[in-house]
């Protein structure tokens, strides 16, 4: 895509962004229906699913040639990253969301043959807007953000997921003890706000396409390292435990991991 093109996807995105955040502040003081999906600890609501036809409509009108992986099963069964693929996860952090009205976000991605264009993750209740890709830089609130400062490990917080520590995965109790302490917040796109202001020197979890699909484009034009637990590339439309962290903690992590 040329970059005039992506700087007009870029305001549509934002203005349908708003607008989704508008309906589920709206809504979301009315009683929720909340189903279970894989389990008892896997949520969905009324409202990740209306956000979720409300953004693949937006998508639909705006570019109908695209394919749409939706978490939530409204978009299109996207079996390979040929042309444009919009991956959306309409409330990133249920459990979040419907126990707290808090820590969640909406998060919208376009990859072209394989290769992230834009990425969006919105922290609703904050209204705190990451955005961007290679071709427009990143933005918060419409504010250019630098490349974060290298911090290795041992100089900083480290963003996990609980299941992970409680099972030690991946030695995961000795990447919390090396580091000044972790964070588990329960929202994979809160998580990656967080490193990408640098409060954080990484995150790991185990994580679906639409987990990381923006995370990922954003990352890496912020020149941090987004791989598998073991240090190889991600695929767009595959699961995996997902390392994301400045070059030096990636690489005190990967240490750890390979033990
Ligand atoms: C989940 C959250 C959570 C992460 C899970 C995700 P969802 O997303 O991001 O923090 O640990 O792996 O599935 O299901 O609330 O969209
Ligand atoms: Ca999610
Ligand atoms: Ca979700």
């Amino acid at each position: 895509m040329e970059k005039e093109e992506i700087i007009k996807v870029d305001t549509t995105v934002k203005a349908w962004l708003s607008e989704a955040r508008d309906n589920v502040l709206r809504k979301m003081d009315n009683r929720l229906e909340v189903d279970t999906k894989s389990g008892r600890k896997d949520l969905v609501t009324n409202i990740d699913k209306a956000n979720e036809r409300f953004l693949v409509s937006k998508i639909r009108q705006f570019d109908s040639e695209a394919k749409i992986l939706g978490e939530e099963g409204s978009g299109d069964e996207v079996r390979n990253t040929d042309g444009r693929v919009w991956i959306i996860d309409p409330i990133d952090g249920t459990m979040n969301f419907v126990k707290q009205r808090n820590h969640f976000a909406i998060m919208i991605s376009l990859y072209e043959d394989g290769e992230g264009i834009l990425g969006y993750i919105l922290d609703v209740i904050n209204n705190e807007l990451v955005s961007g890709g290679p071709s427009v830089g990143v933005t918060i609130n419409g504010h250019r953000m630098e490349e974060v400062p290298d911090t290795p490990l041992k100089d900083g917080l480290i963003g996990l997921s609980g299941p992970m520590v409680l099972n030690d995965n991946y030695h995961m109790q000795e990447i919390a003890h090396t580091s000044m302490g972790m964070r588990i917040y329960g929202s994979a796109g809160i998580e990656m706000i967080s490193v990408f202001k640098g409060e954080q020197v990484g995150y790991i979890s185990y994580l679906k396409p639409w987990d990381f699909g923006a995370g990922r484009i954003i990352a890496e034009t912020l020149g941090m390292k987004i791989t598998s637990i073991d240090g190889k590339p991600l695929g767009v439309l595959l699961s995996n435990a997902v390392l994301l962290a400045t070059k030096n903690a990636h690489q005190d992590i990967l240490t750890i991991v390979k033990k």
